[in-house]
C-alpha cells in the first residue's frame, strides 16, 4: 500500500498550488496532506523520510510563490479542527497553526484582550506569521506571543519560551520544526476600543496598499532604514508589466497577478525591479516573499 493512503486526515495527489496561494499561482505539489492530528503527523514525517519526500508546510499561501512546473515535495496544510482552533482564558489566548489571523483577532477582540491589533488584515495563519514573524505598523508578532508548541522533524513535540526564540526582520529561528500551536499573553481592554484599532489598521492598509486582485502582499524586504516599495516607485516602475503579471500602480512593492499571471511572469518582473533598483541608488532588494521550486 502507498504509505500516504495509511494516514487519518486528507491527501491529494498532484494538488495544484494556485488552488492554495493568495497569488493565485503554481503547478501541482507532489502530495498535499491536511494531517488529521499529532500521531498522523508524526506518521507523515516518518514516511515521506522514508520515501525521501521533502515536505513544506503551507498556511494561508500568503507569502509563497510556487514554480509553474509544481514542486516535488509533499505540502503540508495544518487545517484539520485539531491544528486550527483558538481559544483564550485568564488573558491567554491559544491558536493552533492553521487559525487564520482573522479569526484570532476576532477571538481576541470578543474577549475583551488587546495586543494584536496591528495583524488587522494581513491574510495569513498564525504559524505563517510566527514563521515570517509577520510585521506591520512598527511590530511583530515574534514581540506579543508568550511560546510556541513545535515539532521537529523527528517528530519530537517541544514548547519553547519567547525568550529561546530568535526573531528577526521577517524570519525566526525556528525555520527546521513544524510549528504547532502558539500562545499570547495579552492585556484586557475595551472591546470596544480594541474593534476602533482594528478598524484603523484596516482602513491605513487599505488606503497604502493593493488588495484590488491576488498578490503575495510585498515582494521585496525592506533595505535597512528604507522602504523597497519608495525605491522601486522613484525608478518609475509602477504600472510595468510583463505577461499576466503587474507592478501595483498603488504600491511598488506590490506584484499583482492581473491576467493568468506565470511565476515566470513575476520572478522576471522581480529581476527587472531588482536591477533597476541596484543600478540606480546600488542598493540589492532580497525577496520576502518564499519561491517554491
Ligand atoms: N512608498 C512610496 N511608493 C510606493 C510605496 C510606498 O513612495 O509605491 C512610500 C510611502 O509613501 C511611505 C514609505 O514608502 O512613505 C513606506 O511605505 P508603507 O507605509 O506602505 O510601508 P512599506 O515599508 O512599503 C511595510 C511592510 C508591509 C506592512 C507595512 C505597514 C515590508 C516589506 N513591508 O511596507 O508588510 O504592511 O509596512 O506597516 O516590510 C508584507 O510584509 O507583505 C507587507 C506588506
Amino acid at each position: 500500500m502507498i504509505w500516504w493512503k495509511r494516514l487519518k486526515g486528507k491527501v491529494k495527489v498532484r494538488e495544484p498550488l494556485y488552488k492554495h496561494t493568495t497569488f493565485k499561482i503554481g503547478g501541482p505539489a507532489s502530495l498535499f496532506i491536511e494531517p488529521r492530528d499529532i500521531a498522523d503527523l508524526k506518521v507523515l514525517i516518518k514516511e515521506a523520510k522514508r520515501d525521501r519526500i521533502p515536505l513544506r508546510v503551507i498556511g494561508a499561501g500568503s507569502n509563497i510563490l510556487a514554480a509553474d512546473d509544481g514542486i516535488k515535495a509533499a505540502a503540508v496544510h495544518l487545517k484539520s479542527p485539531y491544528f486550527s482552533g483558538c481559544s483564550s482564558e485568564n488573558g491567554i489566548l491559544e491558536a493552533g497553526a492553521g487559525c487564520v489571523l482573522s479569526r484570532v483577532i476576532a477571538e481576541s477582540q470578543s474577549k475583551g484582550f488587546s495586543g494584536l491589533e496591528f495583524l488587522a488584515g494581513i491574510p495569513g495563519t498564525i504559524g505563517g506569521a510566527v514563521a515570517m514573524n509577520a510585521g506591520a505598523w512598527g511590530s511583530n508578532i515574534g514581540k506579543k506571543l508568550r511560546d510556541v508548541t513545535v515539532m521537529d522533524y523527528h517528530g519530537t513535540v517541544n514548547t519553547l519560551k519567547r525568550s529561546e526564540i530568535k526573531f528577526h526582520y521577517r524570519s525566526c529561528s525556528l525555520e527546521n520544526s513544524i510549528i504547532l500551536s502558539v500562545r499570547f499573553s495579552l492585556r484586557k481592554d475595551n472591546p470596544s476600543a480594541i474593534a476602533r484599532r482594528i478598524a484603523g489598521y484596516r482602513k491605513a492598509r487599505k488606503a497604502s496598499q493593493d488588495l484590488s486582485a491576488p498578490s503575495a502582499g510585498c515582494v521585496f524586504k525592506n533595505p535597512d532604514g528604507e522602504s523597497a516599495g519608495r525605491l522601486i516607485d522613484l525608478c518609475g516602475l509602477k504600472g510595468k508589466k510583463i505577461g499576466g503579471a503587474l507592478v501595483s500602480s498603488k504600491h511598488a512593492n506590490f506584484i499583482i497577478n492581473k491576467k493568468n499571471a506565470s511565476a515566470g511572469d513575476v520572478i522576471s518582473l522581480m529581476g527587472l525591479l531588482k536591477e533597476s533598483v541596484q543600478d540606480k541608488f546600488k542598493i540589492n532588494l532580497e525577496p520576502e516573499i518564499k519561491i517554491w521550486k
